[in-house]
């Protein structure tokens, strides 16, 4: 079964043994590659829309992994099961994905792993969990086809972080690998062209946007 890099990162991200939930699982894909891969891994497949769930059941009936992948039809955390220890929710937005964890803060406290890939507010998503005592161990950029994804991995834990790291990532500021560079001349674009756009009489979002773009061109030079 195919797999796009983005979902096969963050499968790759994944640790041995695991017992994963994927919150939003679509057609299963991520699932089937992380049990698959031959280290042990469990899984529930999880999403909130019966059509996803549907396909998900088929394609891995048709890889023969019930044994390994149990489907759940399911909001958010719902589907949760004692001895879950790494949850992963990929392809959402940054505030659906804080929603889904508001929903069931003492789920935090049970999992050791938490794997995202939010589309959008990761500065977001990073300072929420690193505040409900995770820190972020790893993170990857993913380019595929013309976009660019962050991936974040999260473990139990507390550091001490600046805003500066949760605006870039503490995991990427280290590793300024030329993905890096691409995605934030992205970032430094689209803000360039919001500021042009933006009404002068919407102060305060102009000055954050000059801020962020201040930082930007910082940290690139
Ligand atoms: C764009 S797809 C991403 C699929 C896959 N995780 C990926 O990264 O390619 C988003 C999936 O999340 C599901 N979803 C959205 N909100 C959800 C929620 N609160 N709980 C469970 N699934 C959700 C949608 O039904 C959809 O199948």
């Amino acid at each position: 079964m195919k797999i796009n890099d983005r979902l096969k990162k963050i499968g790759d991200l994944v640790d041995d043994a695991s017992f994963c939930l994927d919150v939003g699982c679509d057609h299963a894909l991520l699932s089937i590659y992380l049990v698959k891969k031959g280290k042990n891994i469990r899984v529930i497949a999880s999403d909130v829309a019966l059509g996803p769930v549907l396909i998900a059941e088929k394609n891995i009936r048709r890889e023969h992994l019930e044994d390994k992948i149990k489907v759940a039809l399911a909001d958010g955390l719902d589907s949760y099961s004692e001895g879950v220890d790494t949850i992963i929710i990929s392809g959402m937005g940054g505030r659906n994905m804080i929603g889904i964890f508001k929903r069931n803060l003492s789920i935090l406290k049970k999992v050791k792993t938490i794997l995202l890939s939010p589309n959008n507010y990761q500065k977001d998503v990073k300072k929420f969990l690193c505040k409900h005592g995770f820190y972020i161990e790893d993170e990857e950029f993913v380019k595929d086809k013309k976009f660019i994804y962050q991936i974040i991995k999260f473990s139990k834990g507390k550091k001490k972080y600046w805003q500066k790291d949760y605006f870039f990532g503490p995991v990427f500021l280290k590793k300024k690998d030329m993905l890096f560079y691409e995605y934030y001349l992205r970032e430094l674009k689209s803000r360039e062209v919001l500021l042009e756009l933006l009404p002068k009489n919407y102060r305060l979002k102009r000055l954050l946007i000059k801020r962020e773009i201040h930082l930007i061109k910082r940290e690139l030079s």
